[in-house]
């Protein structure tokens, strides 16, 4: 049988690619504005970075990681990156950033790698816009980067946004809120799902955002995370919210919203586009004042967020919002004869020196398959060369939108293609 790509990716062909450098531009020019410089990571990582970094109960580590060794490493194991975050820490340490920059924001854009059940919106390799502040522990920068995601998402025209946001607390305060929580569940056990009993004890929030319809039933009235920060993660959560609601932006308190990540504190957040169905979480994160510092790194506040792209896509398309390809004005040159195809091919070579796009023949195709094959692909300008032109030292240019023509000397037609082209 023929080999397949693996269940969960996909191949984006040339006519996709255009969709995909579209969204990629306004993200780097949203970067440029908040004034967020790109990082590049690698794509596999030491596999410890992610047990520390995301938390070995959570399910990216426990069920959807992509793990291997290597021949000269047996004693080493490797994941490809399944989110971003740990790396750009790992990255921020290693290079020392900590000592040269007082706050550091990166953004990047790139594959990472989940083991999930594929289904729309939901892939094995995706792509992340992500963005990461480190060294901030401002609520200015917690409601920035909520606002910097809501340009974005505006700028492509997409409306129905729906922003989600909680305060998961912090180390002082969580374990208090856990056995509370605990507490509430403990007498429901034997009801709860398989995944959510092994929650109980390990990650019991986890049990909040479960999708199971049990669970779900189970959860009402648990304690609620509000009722238990501590003063300062309350603080800072009515700080955002007061920065948010300045810069107008409409959201839900959530305090289901959890996140399935294991180094959030404080201020979590989710924008989904809800005609997306299941999968309606476009964008998420949250503050990760701990991590620098589990990653042995000197205590360093952060916060960040990524975007699913190829949901945005989906969510553009559903929308109708993305652009038609661009057609470039191209050039097309027919040559009939053998002396014809090298003077031809120099035509073709010097009007690319210009960056124009240019083509010719490369299947040996008459005269009137050239023709067709130039209006396919929108030729503005057909150069044509027989035997009686080249003897005469000219070309003809045909003008494919009026199907005017005119002659010009063999020896300024590259200088004149190229200013009826560029103007
Ligand atoms: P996350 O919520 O796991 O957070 O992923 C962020 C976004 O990536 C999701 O909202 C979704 O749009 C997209 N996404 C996740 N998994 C898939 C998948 N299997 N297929 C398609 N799209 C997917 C993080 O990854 C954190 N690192 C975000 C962050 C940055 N928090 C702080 N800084």
């Amino acid at each position: 049988m023929a080999i397949r790509k693996p269940k969960g990716t996909q191949d984006f062909l040339p006519e996709q690619i255009g969709n995909w450098h579209f969204i990629e531009q306004y993200m780097r020019d949203i970067c440029k504005t908040y004034g967020f410089n790109e990082i590049r990571t690698p794509v596999f990582e030491d596999t410890k970075l992610f047990l520390r970094g995301i938390g070995e109960t959570t399910d990216v580590v426990q069920k959807e990681m992509y793990t291997f060794s290597t021949g000269d490493h047996t004693d080493q194991t490797f994941t490809l990156r399944p989110e971003n975050t740990a790396s750009a820490v790992r990255a921020y340490l290693e290079n020392k950033v900590y000592g040269k920059e007082g706050l550091t924001k990166w953004f990047y854009i790139g594959p990472m790698f989940r083991h999930d059940k594929p289904q729309a919106g939901r892939y094995r390799q995706f792509h992340q816009f992500g963005a990461e502040v480190l060294g901030s522990q401002s609520p200015v920068v917690d409601s920035e980067v909520i606002c910097m995601i809501l340009q974005l998402l505006r700028s492509f025209g997409l409306q129905d946004l729906n922003v989600e946001v909680n305060s998961v607390g912090c180390p002082n305060c969580r374990p208090a809120y856990r056995e509370k929580l605990i507490a509430f569940f403990e007498p429901k056990k034997e009801q709860l799902c398989p995944d959510c009993q092994e929650r109980l004890y390990k990650n019991p929030l986890r049990i909040l955002d479960c999708k199971n319809e049990t669970c779900k039933d189970l959860s009402v009235g648990a304690p609620e995370i509000h009722e238990h920060l501590c003063t300062e993660c309350h603080d800072h959560f009515e700080e955002v919210k007061t920065l948010l609601d300045a810069a107008n932006v409409q959201y839900n308190l959530n305090p289901r919203l959890v996140r399935g990540l294991d180094y959030y504190t404080k201020t979590a957040f989710e924008v989904q586009y809800t005609p997306l169905g299941a999968q309606s979480a476009v964008a998420g994160g949250g503050r990760y004042d701990g991590l620098v510092e589990q990653l042995e790194g000197p205590s360093t506040p952060a916060i960040g967020f990524a975007m699913g792209m190829e949901r945005l896509l989906l969510a553009l398309e559903k929308q109708n919002l993305l652009p038609e390809p661009a057609v470039d004005p191209s050039v097309f040159v027919v040559a009939l004869g053998d002396a014809a195809k090298v003077e031809a091919f120099k035509i073709v070579q010097s009007v690319r020196e210009h960056y124009i796009p240019c083509e010719m023949d490369g299947q040996g195709k008459s005269m009137k398959a050239q023709l067709k094959y130039a209006n396919k692909i929108n030729a503005k300008y057909v150069i044509i060369l027989g035997d009686d032109e080249l003897a005469n030292g000219e070309a003809i240019v045909r003008f494919m939108e009026t199907s005017e023509q005119e002659t010009v000397p063999l020896s300024t037609i590259s200088e004149h293609i190229t200013s009826l082209v560029k103007g």
